[in-house]
């Protein structure tokens, strides 16, 4: 029988103490596809020790680059010896997010073939968005089943590109073809996450010309290469949040350290607003959380940036499961993201879907139970849930935990939480 590991929480009171934030996820690896385009070596700091970033190194390292570890959090990377335009099917499917490795490997080759990557949980995820973007760069696209082929016969030109979502990976696939593309790009209506910025901020210290990240109107202009350089992964925001919700959803008073507050403003609004102490020590990037009281409801609409990050959705809905009154919250970005309302209702949780709106009647406590992580984020709120749940909750499928938050009971524990990670026969 094969085995597999199980979170295994039973309450154990407030949280209290100090987290440190690691480098964030959806920042390292768009950076890491972004290597791509390098000819001279790269130094990485903040990397997150995380499975989806292990998955991006391995595809890096099947293009040909040497990528190798300095110390657990920074990488040396050298890209000078890419051998193939083909990144492999098996990784793709691990990890749709390999797909941002489409836009350098266009931009330095004119060709990039991979698998189309599925959906998954949350959504169908589309990718013509990405291939509108390469499009109008002068490459063609051909989907052959589950295969994508992308060829610029005359190489990449600049255009103006209108993108009908601010789609964050389309924003990042288009921004690094433009950077070796010949000519101007103008991307309208960009996604303007500060994992946009971050990747911006690295191309230009790599020698790309590009102006507006962080706004809906981005400028490329193309350069003939990239050089190296040498570059820290900013603060993983939805970490921050999550540990910042679980501290005052226990009633604690937890330290948030490596955390940028203006990254994450409409949590820090929604946690004052229902009756949490928030502080930001903006020059130490610190921020303190506390709640020594029964928190109360609200209601939440989730945006593409700057509005309520969809990452955050699922661990404010845990919160809210034991909030005084009747909450709200409207899911507006993908299509499929409730699926963790299922597995809170088996620990209590009175919660009412329709369509992407849930309505949420706060309940005085709830309940330990067998639930399932369907998602990254959807796990983290099943943790949260456990850590006030009365009796032993038990997580299962934590491998989807494990793409996104490095050394999670390492970091609850040492915040007084009573959670263990245990090996059970399948
Ligand atoms: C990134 O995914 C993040 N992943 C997601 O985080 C995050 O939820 C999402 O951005 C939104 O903030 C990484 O950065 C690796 P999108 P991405 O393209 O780029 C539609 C997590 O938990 N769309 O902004 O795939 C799409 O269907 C993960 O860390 C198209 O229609 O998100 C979705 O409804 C989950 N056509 C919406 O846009 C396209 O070509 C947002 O997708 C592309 C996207």
């Amino acid at each position: 029988m094969a085995n597999k590991d199980i979170l295994v929480i039973n309450s154990n009171g407030p949280l209290r103490g100090e987290v440190k934030i690691d480098g964030a996820k959806n920042s390292a690896l768009p950076i890491l596809a972004a290597c791509v385009l390098g000819t001279e070596e790269i130094i990485l700091d903040g990397v997150p020790e995380l499975k989806d970033v292990e998955i991006m190194i391995e595809v890096l390292k099947h293009l040909g680059s040497k990528v190798e570890y300095i110390d657990e959090n920074s990488l040396r990377i050298d890209s000078s010896n890419i051998n193939t335009c083909e990144t492999p099917y098996e990784l793709m499917d691990k990890m749709r997010a390999s797909f941002v490795v489409m836009g350098p490997l266009l931009a330095r080759f004119s060709k990039a073939y991979t698998k189309a990557p599925g959906g998954c949980n949350i959504g169908a995820r589309p990718i013509d968005l990405h291939l509108k973007g390469f499009n109008a760069l002068g490459a063609t696209s051909i989907v052959d089943y589950d295969q994508i082929s992308i060829e610029a016969k005359d190489g990449l030109k600049g255009n103006e590109i209108y993108l009908d979502f601010p789609s964050v990976g389309a924003t990042q696939n288009i921004i690094m073809a433009a950077t070796l593309a010949e000519g101007e790009t103008v991307i309208e209506n960009a996604a303007k996450e500060p994992e946009i910025v971050d990747l911006a901020s690295f191309l230009s210290k790599m020698g790309a010309k590009i102006k507006g990240a962080g706004t809906s109107t981005i400028t490329i202009e193309g350069v003939e290469k990239l050089t190296g350089t040498r570059h820290t992964i900013i603060p993983d925001r939805i970490e921050a949040a999550t540990y910042m919700l679980a501290a005052a959803m226990t009633g604690g008073e937890v330290k948030i350290v490596n955390a940028i507050g203006s990254h994450i403003r409409p949590v820090i609004a929604k946690l004052i607003e229902i009756g949490a102490e928030v502080e930001e020590v903006e020059e130490d990037d610190v921020i303190y959380v506390k709640a020594d009281h029964r928190l109360k409801s609200t209601n939440i609409q989730t945006l593409p940036y700057p509005g309520f990050p969809t990452d955050v959705q699922a661990q404010f809905m845990a919160l809210l499961t034991v909030s005084e009154g009747e909450s709200r919250i409207q899911e507006t970005v993908f299509e499929n993201r409730f699926m963790h309302v299922e597995e809170l209702s088996k620990m209590g949780a009175v919660i009412a879907t329709s369509g992407n709106r849930a309505t949420i009647a706060g309940v005085e406590s709830l309940h330990g139970a067998d639930v399932r992580a369907t998602d990254l984020r959807a796990g983290a709120a099943l943790v949260m849930a456990g850590l006030v749940a009365k009796g032993e909750t038990r997580v299962s499928d934590i491998y989807h935990i494990d793409r996104g938050y490095s050394h999670l009971v390492e970091k609850l524990t040492e915040l007084g939480a009573d959670i263990k990670r245990v090996t059970i026969e399948a």
